[in-house]
């Protein structure tokens, strides 16, 4: 890797990103040049429409597949280097937990795999459970748990290897309004409190507003990075700033990024 891309303060630096799948009939070009950076414990979002490469620009960044050109730095490493060190957690859509362990067990699945010893496992998953708000709950199944609550685990699961990097690909789709911004003010203070970067995805724009430093507003064909917004708004936010002049007006202005990306969809 050349030293002019290298991320030497602990940020993450896409470069010159271009994904193509290959398609019947010839090549597909998800995304085309993508480049960015966030700084280490930074909280930044990529904001578009469905289909505009969200999730696959999230994976490549997490080595679940690669790009066809481009480089992608994580504090220095690869991706395949960052995920073998166990830099990564993950929280998708669907939380995906195991029905038949309980949550505690669910949250101690990354550090059973790894060998820890029960005890020590067992220690570090109740303090990660206590972290989400779901001290007493530790004994229930998923089944038992609501939507939110089940959210909470997957996000304890993901943060139980203190990860440097929080992925998290659209996870509180699903849940009602209320809901899912007691889950935004969760995870905000989580972050603050484990210190981890954490990368969005999310076409939710008061979401992207409320938890990001940085948004990425991508548009499609071919996805891409439209605009970039900083979000200078005073932290920790409370759940009522959303009502303030200064968050609305993000709010507008992102939506109309927004609003002109889904212009570009022509095939839908
Ligand atoms: N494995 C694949 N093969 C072919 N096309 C794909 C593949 N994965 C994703 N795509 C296409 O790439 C585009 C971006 O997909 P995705 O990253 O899932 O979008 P988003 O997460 O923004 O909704 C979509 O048009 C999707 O159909
Ligand atoms: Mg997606």
């Amino acid at each position: 890797m050349s030293t002019a891309t290298a991320a030497p303060a602990g940020d993450i630096v896409v470069d010159a990103v271009d994904k193509e799948f290959r398609v019947k009939g010839g090549v597909y070009t998800a995304l085309k040049d993508v480049a960015f950076r966030i700084p280490a414990g930074g909280f930044a979002t990529l904001l578009g429409p469905s289909g505009c490469g969200k999730s696959t620009l999230l994976r490549i960044i997490a080595d679940v597949i690669p790009a066809t050109r481009g480089t992608v730095d994580l504090f220095g490493r690869t991706p395949a280097q960052a995920r073998t060190d166990a830099q990564f957690g993950f929280v998708f859509q669907d939380p995906v937990l195991l029905p038949w362990r309980s949550a505690l067990a669910n949250v101690e699945l990354p550090l059973q795999v790894r060998g820890v010893p029960r005890s020590e496992r067992r220690e570090r998953a109740m303090a990660m459970l206590r972290l989400v708000g779901l001290e007493g709950f530790e004994g229930h199944q998923p089944a038992k748990l609501s939507g939110g609550m089940a959210r909470r685990v997957a996000i304890a699961r993901a943060l139980i290897e203190e990860p440097r990097v929080l992925f998290l690909d659209e996870p509180f789709n699903g849940l009602d309004e209320l809901r899912r911004r007691q889950m935004n003010a969760e995870v905000q203070r989580i972050w603050e409190a484990t210190g981890t970067t954490a990368i969005l995805v999310t076409h939710n724009v008061a979401e992207a507003v409320f938890l990001s430093d940085t948004v990425f507003v991508m548009g499609r064909n071919p996805g891409r990075i439209v605009a970039t917004r900083e979000i200078d708004l005073p932290r920790p936010r409370a759940l009522d700033s959303m009502l303030s002049d200064d968050f609305v007006a993000h709010e507008r202005a992102l939506t109309d990024l927004l609003s002109r990306s889904y212009e570009d969809l022509t095939d839908e």
